[in-house]
């Protein structure tokens, strides 16, 4: 008998049996309209996890051929990612090294052939991705290397005018361009070439470092600068999840000026976070060498 129906009959003849039956009828009636209705909800609007890729630091040098950024136009096309991030230090800027002014190894350096090869080095991975069905966000975090252009301008006023940072061209590349030192945000992660341990702007380093970006900075924190590799992963009380990330370096040849100890520290490669979402994700290693060997 429908509900109405039952109930038309209750008040011909009402009875409190009758009346505790009924009411029992209309929770497992509601109940199953529930349950109907969750069926046929629209599945939940969650927005998709998104894929992050990470370029190291790739220190464009004029005496090293720029293969390498063919590679990773190609391993991007494979990849998709939907954030690509320049961490910074693609423009290795040598002729503006205060390091090793004066000394034999500095001969022969010029600020333009260090531009026009970080220049060609965006090009070429660029013509990597014609044709690319869409459009990946793409961020570059200045680092200490192209901040050298700036810092000489600060140091040699009479420079001023005549070199900038924008002589790099990253905009015109379609690159989101981030002044050295401040984050860019993507996906709940922070970015940036690498972050202050103190009021000093002094970078975060030492044994742990993916720990300590996690303790200083209180969010997912991805850095590049150091050229090692590290990984660290905490549990907020809720939950969430935050990483802490330094990426390492994305080139093949030897830095003279570090030394074979640090060269040996390095990790050369490209790191991948996947299933991006809320500021944490799955980080994969992909090495300099399956780079080179698939796409060289
Ligand atoms: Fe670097
Ligand atoms: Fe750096």
């Amino acid at each position: 008998m429908p509900v109405a129906d039952d109930f038309e009959a209750l008040l011909e003849s009402p009875s409190e049996d009758g009346y505790k039956r009924h009411v029992e009828r209309l929770r497992s009636e509601i109940h199953d309209l529930r349950r109907e209705i969750a069926r046929r909800a629209p599945e939940s609007s969650s927005p998709k996890p998104r894929t992050h890729l990470v370029i190291g630091d790739s220190h464009s040098d004029p005496d090293v051929p720029n293969d390498r950024y063919v590679w990773l136009g190609k391993l991007v096309r494979e990849v998709r990612p939907d954030v690509v991030v320049d961490i910074g230090d693609w423009a290795d800027m040598g002729s503006l090294s205060s390091y090793d002014k004066g000394k034999r190894s500095f001969e022969g350096r010029r600020y333009h052939k260090d531009v026009d090869h970080a220049i060609k080095a965006r090009e070429v991975f660029h013509r990597e991705l014609r044709g690319l069905r869409y459009k990946p966000r793409l961020i570059h975090t200045r680092g200490n290397h192209e901040h050298r252009i700036d810092k000489a301008t600060d140091e040699q006023p009479a420079l001023d005018g005549l070199i900038s940072t924008d002589d790099l061209k990253v905009k015109d590349f379609g690159w989101e361009e981030h002044p050295f030192m401040v984050p860019a945000f993507a996906d709940g992660i922070a970015y940036c070439h690498y972050f202050a341990s103190g009021v000093m702007s002094r970078p975060i380093g030492g044994m742990h470092l993916a720990s300590a970006l996690l303790r200083l900075g209180f969010m997912s924190c991805v850095q590049g600068h150091s050229h090692t590799y590290d990984h660290a992963e905490r549990t907020r009380v809720d939950g969430s999840k935050v990483l802490g990330l330094s990426v390492g370096c994305y080139f093949g040849h030897y830095m003279s000026w570090a030394g074979s100890q640090a060269n040996a520290m390095y990790y050369r490669g490209i790191v991948v976070i996947r299933e991006v979402e809320s500021g944490y994700g799955q980080v994969e290693k992909i090495s300099y060498e399956t780079i080179r060997r698939k796409h060289g």
